[in-house]
């Protein structure tokens, strides 16, 4: 019998996982890692390459061997990742060059402000559907290249390769065969014309990127290699790709223009289906590909929160205000209503609508009776602000939204998805599978490998675990919101 089950490997930036799902769809097995984060200086972020490989085969084992099967018995591998976080490799020895640079770092914050200065904005904006923000991966390749010692001079002779973490994962499953990120991948890059699908050499150029660095660039089904068969048993086809954010997208079953999702991780971002049509937003939206078959881009507009699931992170790490992150929906409660408390996680900056890489965080509104519960309230409150900015930026980009699809670990708490639904003033529907990013990488590779007729028949098979409805006021809403806004004018930097 042909092989029933494919293994998704979700690669985010704080744990890697891998799911064996069925031909149903329904997750059989998996296994976790928490990922180590290195915090060198203040606003920069990095991971270890090797740690990230090293856990990425440990849980692939783990969750083949829990679903009590063996790796011959895999369809294939679909591999999603945390986007924009950038490897640069030697190719002759499949070493990095540096750690990864994560997608929250800053350092290139004072090279994006030079570019912007000198007018290069709309250009890069008009090609790549992005802005000239730390967040992307162009400034950090070449952050690289001018820091490591002879890599800009190893890179033009063609010795180094660049890549997001599919790319080096797919690099290594391979044996250093095959060099290639799949179109969403690509499209966070700064070096990607998003409506071309393909690397714009003048963009290159200014960021100071040898074009020879840079993968093949290939759909996000589609057969990319063969895992080593002493990296998993025995050799496995690697036949799904996507950035973790456009994996949750189809996961999600956003495969309608208008569709739109939210995927509550360590960050928060909101991608609108806009079809075959790359927009070019208003509202400082990004525009990106959501996924590309048979050689066809689907398009997104994109609202990227940088801190939800972290702000709850730090109360638990930093303040200590609970042990179990689970236990900020019992503090929530406790809070007095009408406290008045913001507060405003910008951590590493501002990302959409406002794209201010120099805000820092900050807490408003304090009183002598403020207590963990209100800070905790505040908390969960600004991932519901943040939301709504998106939302708000798209509907002033034209769109119609009728109900927001939601998913990612936060999700589970009700409390949350009420006061989201509150907040935003639209349902807010939860589907049974929450782990829709690993789903969403089973789904590409199952399409590949014959599991799945079309994505339109995965559609068929999202169901509904619970819709929350607005109760709240409107008036009331928009005062709160007033107050969100208000807070983030006193942290913004410019
Ligand atoms: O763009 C960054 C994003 O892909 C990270 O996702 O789930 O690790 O917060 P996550």
């Amino acid at each position: 019998m042909a092989a029933q089950h494919v293994l998704a490997i979700d690669q985010g930036t704080t744990s890697t996982r891998a799911i064996v799902f069925d031909a149903t769809g329904r997750p059989v097995a998996s296994a976790q890692k928490e990922l180590p984060q290195i915090f060198p200086k203040p606003g920069w972020v990095e991971h270890d390459p090797e740690e990230i490989w090293r856990a990425t085969v440990e849980v692939c084992r783990g969750a083949i061997e829990r679903a009590k099967l063996e790796a011959r018995d895999l369809a294939g591998i679909g591999i999603t990742n945390q986007r924009e976080t950038t490897v640069v490799w030697d190719r002759a020895t499949g070493k990095p060059v540096h750690n990864a640079i994560v997608w929250q770092d800053r350092r290139t914050a004072d090279f994006c402000a030079a570019l912007k200065k000198a007018g290069h904005e709309e250009m890069v904006s008009r090609r790549t559907g992005l802005l000239l923000d730390p967040y992307f991966c162009g400034t950090k390749i070449a952050w690289i290249l001018n820091n490591v010692p002879g890599a800009r001079n190893a890179a033009e002779k063609g010795a180094l390769a660049a890549g997001t973490i599919e790319s080096f994962l797919l690099w290594r499953f391979t044996g250093g065969k095959v060099h290639a990120s799949d179109a969403t991948n690509a499209s966070r890059t700064l070096l990607l014309d998003i409506r071309k699908g393909t690397w714009d050499s003048d963009l290159a150029r200014l960021l100071g990127v040898p074009l020879s660095m840079l993968p093949t660039v290939v759909d996000c089904a589609g057969e990319f290699g063969v895992a080593d068969r002493e990296i998993l048993g025995a050799p496995v086809p690697i036949l799904g790709m996507a950035g973790d954010q456009q994996a949750a997208t189809v996961g999600q079953a956003c495969t309608k223009p208008g569709m739109v999702k939210a995927t509550y991780g360590t960050g928060c971002f909101a991608l609108l289906n806009t079809g075959t049509l790359a927009l070019h937003s208003s509202h400082r939206l990004l525009s990106t590909i959501a996924y590309q078959l048979d050689g066809r881009r689907t398009y997104a507009l994109e609202g990227s929160i940088f801190i939800a699931g972290a702000a709850v992170q730090w109360l638990r790490d930093g303040l200590k205000l609970i042990r179990e992150s689970a236990e900020i929906e019992a503090m929530a409660r406790q809070a007095r209503d009408g406290h008045g408390v913001y507060m405003v996680p910008a951590f590493v900056g501002l990302g959409a609508p406002y794209w201010d890489a120099d805000a820092r965080g900050a807490l408003l509104g304090l009183t002598r009776d403020t207590g963990p519960a209100e800070i905790a309230a505040a908390t969960l409150d600004s991932v519901c602000y943040q939301t709504r900015d998106l939302i708000e930026a798209m509907r002033g980009d034209g769109a119609q939204i009728d109900e927001l699809r939601v998913d990612g670990g936060m999700v589970v708490n009700d409390g949350l998805m009420q006061r989201l639904a509150d907040t935003v003033g639209t349902p807010v529907e939860r589907p049974k599978v929450i782990e829709t990013t690993a789903l969403g990488a089973a789904f590409l590779a199952g399409l590949q490998a014959g599991l799945w007729p079309s994505l339109d028949a995965l559609s068929k098979s999202w169901a509904l675990d619970r819709a929350f409805r607005p109760y709240e006021d409107a008036a009331s809403r928009d005062r709160r919101y007033t107050g969100w806004q208000n807070a983030v004018r006193r942290v913004r930097s410019v």
